[in-house]
């Protein structure tokens, strides 16, 4: 035995304490982003069926929710609109009086201090349930631009802290740049949904935001899930075009572009830990399956690790319940 050399590593696990000493890496409530959807109506909160513990809400309930997520010690909000009325070309996505921008008026209101990203897209408006303009059955890229700028325009003026466009047109960044910044929202950061991959796991998501497209799908506009190199190119022409925050999405089978994206960009990278990983993990906790509360921490960790500095998480509120129990 004597002559055998091998590094002993178990002696820096031996016990809590010092597993606590050599963490490296710690997810802490201002690093969580919580979604919301803001509904019409009164006196609503609908559970989304794909996503338990998920609900839509109208803006009167809607309130008392945030007063519950500022309570948990989280800043800020990712805003979904699910307006009453759709028409060809999202006319309420720019509506000043349209869902999202009432529920940023009445937040703002009452939480001065909550950073309100608006998600600036226009697929929950539209009767085609597409991200952009369509002629002759294509999504068109220019005249998107035109209507995605109005969009982020009329949110900054209701007070949206933060434009988060996603609609993954070309050059949707350098757009609402010139826009904001004509219209004297220089001040007015952008997170762009810089990678945004055509995946299986956003449809427990357009349940809660009804936006299916009604033919065919997104794969004209939202990245292949095989491409790599794609990602960088797609993170590198936003960072060019003046997004301030870039979003990776979805955040679990794309933790390697995380991780890439974080080395090759010297910006605020947020993971978007989407419906159907969240959707994934409830429905295995309630079969007993899996440890909700393990999972979701062990889930959250790694995406911090691989490189996100932020997480868009529905775990949002119990992920903050849990680390200030582990305080
Ligand atoms: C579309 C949009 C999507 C999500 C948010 N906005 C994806 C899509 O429907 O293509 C997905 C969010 C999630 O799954 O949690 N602009
Ligand atoms: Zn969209």
């Amino acid at each position: 035995m004597s002559e055998l050399q091998f590094d002993r590593n178990r002696r820096m696990r031996t016990t809590g304490a010092i597993r606590d000493l050599v963490r490296e890496t710690t997810v802490k409530q201002d690093d969580l982003i919580s979604p919301v959807f803001a509904v019409e109506g009164t006196d609503v909160k609908h559970e989304v069926p794909s996503m338990p513990g998920v609900y839509q809400y109208s803006l009167d309930l809607l309130k008392k929710e945030i007063d519950d997520v500022v309570e948990h010690g989280i800043k800020a909000i990712l805003l979904f609109g699910v307006p009453g009325t759709k028409d060809e070309l999202g006319s309420n996505a720019y509506n000043e009086n349209g869902i999202v921008q009432r529920a940023i008026r009445e937040l703002k209101g009452k939480h001065p201090e909550l950073m309100i990203i608006a998600d600036t897209c226009l697929c929950q408006f539209t009767d085609h349930g597409h991200c952009g303009v369509i002629e002759e059955g294509h999504i068109v890229n220019d005249r998107s631009l035109d209507l995605l700028v109005k969009t982020a325009i009329s949110q900054a003026e209701a007070g949206a802290d933060v434009i988060a466009p996603s609609n993954m047109m070309d050059g949707f960044v350098a757009a609402i740049r010139s826009g904001l910044d004509e219209a004297d929202f220089k001040h007015i950061p952008i997170m762009s949904y810089a990678v945004k991959y055509a995946s299986a796991y956003y449809g427990p998501f357009r349940d809660a935001a009804h936006s299916s497209p009604s033919f065919g799908d997104r794969r004209t506009y939202q990245m292949d899930p095989a491409n790599r190199n794609e990602a960088l190119r797609e993170a590198m022409s936003d960072d060019r075009e003046g997004a301030d925050f870039l979003i990776v999405k979805p955040a679990l089978s794309y933790l390697d572009i995380v991780s890439d994206v974080k080395s090759a960009i010297n910006r605020p990278v947020v993971a978007y830990n989407v419906s159907g990983e969240y959707s994934m993990i409830k429905a295995a906790a309630a079969q007993g399956w899996l440890d909700e509360k393990e999972t979701v921490m062990e889930k959250l960790t790694s995406m911090k690790r691989a490189g996100a500095d932020l997480i868009v998480t529905y775990f949002a509120k119990d992920m903050a319940r849990w680390i200030s129990e582990s305080d």
